[in-house]
């Protein structure tokens, strides 16, 4: 159990939010109860405070309290005045759950913290429904009809406005196209520059998997590039040959670098000789977290990068709502990709995001999230430091995933099989790496959809299977610190502690 005594968190947020439409104070009462049959929360387990859980669920804490009165009630959770609530014994007898070791198959993951997401169960459904309610009246009959191409004209100005605002891209309505993400935009780009002539695109290495197998289908081939603590390395792109290279300047994924000032002049000089197009992912560009954010590439050179976003972090994937700005022929070109792809983007949800940056509440929700997101990643710094988990968090505090270094000989791949034995996902660099030969010893670890709660029991989790590792011998300088913190042996200052750093703290 997390020192914390809070280790409900996550599962619970998931279940809540994969079964919105039915009263919340049901699906709490059925998740505990579930919980506690399958032997998720296990007998003699404290449970949050009910403040607590209100605040990480997002309902109100008399729901909570509710929810543990009746499930005392019904003998599945135990009041202890003064020292809060438990699961009780007699549910675990009555149920009898089964011993995780009986099981054969891999438990769900109780922590997910597999990069991607931002907190799905803090999209903000009011506002949403709001604006969305408030398109809905407020188009008229020829909105409903097939869609402009480019994007509706509103959601183009207000885009075009706010990337200006916000991420200082040099971008108007018609330079703006709306596309279904982040994700057909890169395909639209690759088409219409492989229709164009086009034959390499460079991207960098390591990076999100999908991009070069999308780079592929459009008949192109993906170039990996390495990276390091500047970011993209320019020095290692041809002179010759490429036609464009993606990258993410802001906040390289996954190594959370960002692109140093000298390889940001360096990449658009790059750019001008080679006559090859920069192609800016911008996919968290909002959320930095110890300075205001780096604005974009873009605004430096309009006519040698294109910039591409969405509302993926922001509000949620589901979405499906991105945007790229680039050189008006090339748009032109992309525009007709568009018509031809889908016909245009939902005209309703364009008009929805619209009235949600109209009215101020896509900002306020970017600033309410933003300051959770930091707190999430201080979170995972100061519970890493206190389980002693022998991890380096590196890259600047950022987004919603970081990578960790191994401190110590733990293979990653093997780290993580053995991670999701005992429920924690995570991802090894590995799965983010293109070339044969450059393989990192570093976990990526995504904090943005699991609560401070989740965070802490899943680093006590972690802490553990390292401990049992097959590398044992050099992690046991850290599983020394914890018996010693149990109790079972006198304290040594200061040795463990020194060995864990936490680079780009908050
Ligand atoms: C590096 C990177 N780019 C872009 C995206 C967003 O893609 P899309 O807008 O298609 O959801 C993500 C989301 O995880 C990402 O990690």
């Amino acid at each position: 159990m997390a020192d914390s005594g809070t280790t409900s968190g996550p599962e619970l947020l998931v279940v809540l939010s994969h079964r919105a439409g039915t009263p919340l104070r049901g699906q709490l009462e059925s998740a505990l109860r579930g919980a506690v049959r399958d032997g998720r929360l296990a007998s003699g387990q404290r449970l949050p405070a009910s403040r607590v859980l209100a605040a990480d669920l997002g309902v109100s804490r008399r729901l909570v309290v509710d929810v543990y009165d009746q499930l005392t009630a019904e003998g599945y959770l135990t009041a202890r005045a003064g020292s809060g609530t438990w699961v009780s014994d007699l549910a675990v007898a009555a149920d009898s759950a089964p011993d995780a070791d009986d099981r054969t198959e891999l438990p769900s993951p109780r922590w997910d913290l597999r990069p991607g997401v931002p907190s799905l169960a803090h999209f903000p459904r009011q506002q949403w429904r709001r604006a969305w309610l408030s398109a809905l009246s407020g188009a008229c009959d020829a909105d409903l009809g097939y869609p402009q191409a480019a994007g509706h004209a509103r959601l183009r100005e207000a885009i075009a406005a706010y990337l200006n605002r916000v991420r200082g891209v040099a971008a108007t309505p018609s330079t703006t196209l709306i596309c279904a993400g982040f994700t057909q935009g890169l395909d639209l780009l690759c088409r219409t520059l492989r229709a164009g002539g086009a034959r390499t695109v460079a991207l960098e290495d390591p990076g999100l998997p999908h991009r070069a197998p999308i780079i592929r289908r459009a008949g192109l081939t993906p170039l990996p590039v390495p990276v390091d603590a500047d970011g993209l390395v320019v020095e290692a792109l041809p002179e010759r040959g490429v036609d464009a290279v993606l990258t993410t300047p802001a906040h390289q994924f996954p190594t959370g670098a960002v692109l140093a000032p000298h390889r940001r002049e360096a990449l658009l000089a790059w750019a001008g000789r080679a006559g090859a197009l920069v192609l800016e992912d911008d996919y968290d560009g909002e959320f930095r977290f110890d300075r205001r954010a780096i604005g974009a590439l873009q605004g430096l050179a309009p006519n040698a990068v294109v910039h591409l976003g969405s509302t993926s972090k922001t509000l949620a994937p589901a979405l499906r709502l991105g945007w790229l700005v680039g050189p008006p022929p090339l748009v032109d070109r992309l525009v007709e990709g568009k018509f031809l792809s889908d016909h245009g983007a939902a005209t309703l949800d364009q008009l929805a995001l619209t009235e949600m940056i109209g009215s101020g509440a896509y900002d306020r929700h970017i600033r309410q999230t933003r300051a959770r997101y930091r707190a999430q990643r201080e979170a995972l710094e100061a519970a890493v430091l206190r389980h002693q988990v022998p991890l380096r968090l590196t890259g600047v505090p950022a987004g919603v995933q970081t990578l960790a270094a191994l401190a110590d000989g733990h293979d990653p791949e093997d780290l993580v099989r053995r991670a999701a034995t005992a429920g924690i996902a995570l991802d090894a660099v590995t799965r983010y790496q293109l070339a044969p030969g450059r393989p990192a010893r570093s976990l990526v670890i995504g904090y943005g959809n699991i609560t401070p709660h989740g965070i802490d029991g899943a680093m006590a989790a972690l802490a553990r299977v390292m401990d049992r590792g097959p590398t044992a011998r050099s992690a046991a300088p850290h599983a020394e610190s914890r018996a010693r913190r149990r109790g079972e042996r006198r304290p040594r200052a200061g040795r463990v502690r020194d060995s864990v750093r936490v680079e780009g703290a908050v």
